[in-house]
C-alpha cells in the first residue's frame, strides 16, 4: 500500500466530489456567466467578510494577481523568508509585477510586527519603495504554523500605519481557522486582498480565490485574464470547491490530528523533529534527506526532501488513521 505523504494537494476527487462535479450547473465564466462559479466566488467573499472574490486556477495566480494589483512596477513587497512567492512561484513577482522582494526573518514563518516594522525603511531616493506586505497563513516551509488573528491585527497595523497594502497567502487559511477556532472573516479581516486555494486540504482537483474589495474587483479580473487564467465552463471545478467547503472543512482537525501522532511516533523513535505540527505539515531532520525520502519511498511511504537534511511529512483527506501508522513502522525502521 502506498501512503503519500509528500504534499496535501496529491489528494483525489471523492466520490461525493465527483458526483457534485457531474451534476454542476455551468456556463462560460470568461462572460461572467457559470453560474456555479458565482455561487462560490459569493460564498467565498462573504465567508472571508471580504465584497468579492475571483476564481483562479491555482494559489500561484491568486498571490500574483494581489501582488499585481497592489503594486506599481519598482515597488517591494515585504514577506517572510520562507514564504511561497518567493521560493516557488518561479520568480513570477519580478516577471508579473516588476517588483523588488524584501525578506524579513521570522519564527516558523510566522512574522514579528516589531521586527517588520524595524524592516520597513522611510522613504529614501534610493530604495525601492515598500508598498505591500505579504503574509502567509499557516506557512508551509515554517511547519503549518499558524498566525493568529491578533498577530494578523498587528501585523496588518505595521503595514497599514507605513502606508502598504496588506496581502494574506492563505492557502491553507481553513487550516489555520479549524486549528484555532477563528472565523475565517476574522483571520482575513485585516488584510486588503487574501488568497485561498481549494485544491490543498480541502481536496479540489484544482481552484483558488482572490478575495478583496470591490474596487479591485475588475482589475482583479483584467489581470487574471491577461495571464491566461480565464476559464471557461469550470462550474465543474467550482463544484468540486463547494463541496469541499460542505464537507472538508471541518475533518481538517483530522489530518491535524494524524500529523501530531507522526511528531509523537518519530519523537519518540529518536528522530530529529522540529516544533510539534500546529496543523498538517511536519518536519524532521535527517543527514541525507534525498537518501532517506528515496528509502521510504521504496517502502511505500512518499516524503519530501525540501534540503538536504530536511523532510517534509503533510497529512491529508487520502491518509488515514491505518496509512499513519504504516506510514510511522516504515519510518521507525529507516530511524
Ligand atoms: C502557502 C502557499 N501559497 C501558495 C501556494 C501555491 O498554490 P498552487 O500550487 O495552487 O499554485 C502554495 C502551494 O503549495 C502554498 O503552499
Amino acid at each position: 500500500m502506498w501512503i503519500d505523504l509528500r504534499s496535501d494537494t496529491l489528494t483525489r476527487p471523492t466520490a461525493g466530489m465527483r458526483r457534485a462535479i457531474a451534476d454542476a450547473e455551468v456556463g462560460d465564466d470568461v462572460f461572467g456567466e457559470d453560474p456555479t462559479v458565482n455561487r462560490l466566488e459569493g460564498r467565498v467573499a462573504a465567508l472571508l467578510g471580504k465584497e468579492s472574490a475571483l476564481f483562479v486556477p491555482s494559489g500561484t495566480m491568486a498571490n500574483q494577481i494581489a501582488f499585481r494589483i497592489l503594486t506599481e512596477p519598482g515597488d517591494e513587497i515585504v514577506m517572510e523568508a520562507d514564504a511561497h512567492p518567493f521560493h516557488y512561484e518561479a520568480g513570477g513577482a519580478a516577471v508579473v509585477s516588476g517588483v523588488t522582494i524584501r525578506l524579513v526573518q521570522g519564527e516558523r514563518g510566522v512574522l514579528d510586527p516589531a521586527v517588520v516594522r524595524t524592516a520597513l525603511r522611510p522613504p529614501n531616493v534610493h530604495h525601492a519603495p515598500a508598498r505591500l506586505l505579504s503574509v502567509e497563513n499557516t506557512s508551509n516551509r515554517g511547519g503549518g504554523a499558524v498566525t493568529s488573528a491578533q498577530r494578523c491585527r498587528e501585523l496588518c497595523a505595521v503595514a497599514h500605519e507605513a502606508g502598504l497594502h496588506a496581502h494574506l497567502d492563505g492557502a491553507r487559511l481553513w487550516n489555520a481557522h479549524v486549528a484555532t477556532g477563528t472565523p475565517l472573516a476574522e483571520l482575513a479581516g485585516p488584510f486588503d486582498v487574501v488568497n485561498v486555494c481549494m485544491s490543498k486540504g480541502l481536496g479540489a482537483p484544482a481552484g483558488s480565490l482572490v478575495a478583496g474589495p470591490r474596487a479591485l474587483a475588475e482589475k482583479a479580473r483584467r489581470t487574471r485574464k491577461m495571464l491566461g487564467g480565464g476559464m471557461r465552463q469550470v462550474g465543474i471545478l467550482a463544484a468540486a470547491a463547494e463541496y469541499a467547503l460542505d464537507h472538508h472543512v471541518s475533518r481538517l482537525a483530522e489530518d491535524h490530528a494524524r500529523a501530531r501522532t507522526l511528531w509523537e511516533g518519530l519523537r519518540d523513535a529518536g528522530f530529529a523533529v522540529e516544533a510539534a505540527p500546529e496543523t498538517n505539515i511536519l518536519y524532521f531532520r535527517v543527514s541525507d534527506a534525498p537518501a532517506f525520502v528515496g528509502t521510504l519511498r521504496e517502502r511505500g511511504v512518499g516524503a519530501i526532501a525540501i534540503a538536504q537534511d530536511r523532510v517534509r511529512l503533510v497529512t491529508h483527506l487520502d491518509v488515514d488513521d491505518a496509512g499513519v501508522a504504516r506510514a510511522l513502522e516504515a519510518l521507525r525502521a529507516l530511524g
